[in-house]
């Protein structure tokens, strides 16, 4: 796992952008999966303007978003469908038919699940899922307790996640109870995990995380198994990190070969 902390959230999501953008021109072709949230919104804006001002194409990208609120028309203001519209692909050139966002409405759930499985691995498996932590350590939606090899199905939302999601809707009682998230064991198959956690409400998920057991209490904490996880935090979010300095030290002394030039 490699953290980076960073001095803010826009220092932050431009270094993540970066990361983006880099598996973008080495694979044009690449699949990214996506996260919603306040979380990924710099990350987001810094990728249109590489798309408008230094010519970063989609034009061949493949997306698969992490999740959807069940019961929302992809037309609702806070369903995840119309964040993605208004916050990214509005701005960028990805094919229509290449968006993938789990369907709050579909009236088969798991046979949709089953379904979004099988669409992520005919599209060659997602080279790099961008992913945001929740103040009760889940990754997707996939709540504490969550299996750690699942898959993409139907989760019933914590009252923590519904609380903190309330803003989103009119009042805490209008966020739906369930969602369809991809698995955790689905975002694991990812290439590259890419976690961007920021603010202080944030650091004890991270804290756990990071540096607590591996449990399905704290399901980020099964990214300590990935082969590629970047963790990329404003100091807040850091704040509770004990091996803080570490992670800086190692950080400001890679090899130059493994440096993120850009
Ligand atoms: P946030 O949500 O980006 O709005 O903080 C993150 C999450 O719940 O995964």
């Amino acid at each position: 796992m490699e953290v980076i902390i960073q001095p803010d959230i826009k220092t932050a999501s431009v270094l993540g952008a970066h990361i983006v953008a880099r598996v973008v021109k080495r694979k044009p072709d690449a699949v990214l999966g996506l996260a919603t949230g306040n979380t990924p919104l710099l990350l987001y804006s810094e990728l249109i303007r590489f798309h408008k001002e230094e010519n970063l194409d989609f034009e061949y990208i493949t997306t698969f978003n992490l999740d959807e609120y069940v019961g929302l028309a992809p037309s609702h203001p806070a369903s995840y469908n119309s964040f993605m519209w208004k916050n990214l692909f509005i701005d960028l050139n990805i094919p229509r038919h290449r968006i993938h966002i789990p369907d709050g409405l579909s009236p088969d759930i798991p046979a949709f699940c089953r379904q979004y499985e099988g669409a992520i691995k005919a599209a060659g498996g997602i080279d790099l899922q961008i992913l945001g932590i929740g103040t009760d350590g889940h990754i997707g939606f996939n709540e504490p307790s969550s299996s750690l090899s699942s898959r993409t199905r139907i989760k019933t939302l914590t009252m923590q996640t519904r609380k903190d999601n309330a803003p989103f809707f009119e009042d805490e009682e209008h966020v739906p109870q369930h969602v369809i998230t991809m698995g955790v064991g689905t975002i694991m198959e990812s290439r590259i995990c890419l976690m961007l956690a920021f603010g202080a409400k944030k650091a004890d998920a991270v804290a756990r995380m990071v540096e607590g057991p591996i449990t399905a209490s704290v399901p980020a904490s099964i990214l300590q198994m990935h082969q590629h996880a970047i963790v990329i935090t404003d100091e807040e979010a850091a704040s509770k990190l004990e091996r803080a300095d570490y992670y800086r030290w190692v950080y400001d002394n890679k090899p130059y070969w493994q440096k993120y030039s850009f």
